[in-house]
């Protein structure tokens, strides 16, 4: 079956699914993104993914294409017409089209919004998690409003070649001696006295959803989490690392470049978190 994905109004096949050419999307990466894990057609951390999308709509002056329950309903219909139950669903919105010129556009462009679903699997991810995952590091050359989700990602796209290249999953990008965050992944250590560490929200990393779920996770499982920045060193000589994002949910580092974190299997706090993690989505995505 082909896959469908939403354009502008309409299911078509993804194949034939079509977006102007000077779409600003296209020339300038001038849109903004989220990827919403789908499983047993619900939406895990959804309130927390829209909360964003507005937020980075509004960082860019980009109006919202449509509202919250709209989205909501095609999210529903996508995974439906896709035949999936558990999904990864990616949704874009651009500021539209215009004669290209950099600056924005003084009159009003219609924002254009595109959604699309891919299958995941809970096993397939869980069986890497058990297993673990390597890094390399690489340095962060990307721009100072990362915080905004927007679809400039070629840095991104180039420090997960260089990692695939290496044989490695992900790669955490360094500025000055500290990691930032991965390439399109939340990054975290578990230092020698057991705290977690990740680095503080704010313009240098992208405020992951599944980041905040894990604190709130952290919490109930009493653990202590300190949002501050970490070394390289400190990430290299830490008890546990991982990774936290909407496709990879909670996932053990065994791996920084060629050294092995800890004993060089899955830590015990990460594992913990992932299953929590599980737990409070499952429970937080029931209907009320
Ligand atoms: N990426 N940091 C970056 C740079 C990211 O691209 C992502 C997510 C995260 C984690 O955010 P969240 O927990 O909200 O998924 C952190 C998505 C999954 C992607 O680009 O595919």
């Amino acid at each position: 079956m082909a896959r469908i994905a939403y354009v502008n109004g309409a299911f078509e096949r993804i194949g034939e699914a079509r977006v102007p050419v000077e779409d600003r999307g296209y020339q300038f990466a001038d849109g903004v993104y989220e990827v919403v894990l789908v499983i047993g057609r619900r939406m895990w951390d959804a309130e927390g993914h829209f909360e964003r999308w507005r937020r980075s709509l509004k960082e860019l002056s980009i109006d919202a294409p449509m509202g919250e329950p709209a989205m909501r309903a095609i999210v529903k219909k996508l995974v439906r017409r896709n035949r999936l139950s558990d999904a990864l669903v990616y949704m874009q919105a651009t500021r539209g089209v215009a004669v290209r010129n950099h600056a924005f556009p003084t009159t009003p462009t219609s924002p254009s919004i595109v959604m699309t679903a891919r299958p995941f699997s809970l096993a397939a991810a869980d069986r890497v998690a058990a297993k673990g995952v390597g890094v390399i590091l690489t340095e962060d050359i990307r721009w100072g409003r990362v915080d905004i989700k927007s679809t400039s990602l070629l840095p991104n796209a180039i420090a997960k070649d260089a990692a695939r290249r290496a044989g490695a999953v992900e790669a955490w990008l360094h500025r000055d001696g500290d990691i930032t965050e991965g390439a399109s992944s939340n990054a975290w250590i578990v230092d020698a006295e057991g705290r977690l560490v990740t680095h503080p929200k704010g313009n240098a990393i992208l405020g992951g959803i599944t980041r905040a779920s894990v604190i709130a996770c952290a919490e109930e499982l009493q653990l202590q989490v300190v949002e501050r920045p970490f070394s390289v060193e400190e990430a290299r000589a830490a008890r546990e690392a991982f990774i936290t994002s909407a496709t990879n949910l909670v996932t053990p580092v065994v791996r920084i470049d060629d050294g092995e974190i800890g004993d060089g299997a899955p830590g015990p706090i990460a594992l913990r978190l992932r299953e929590a993690y599980v737990s409070r989505s499952r429970r937080l995505s029931e209907p009320s």
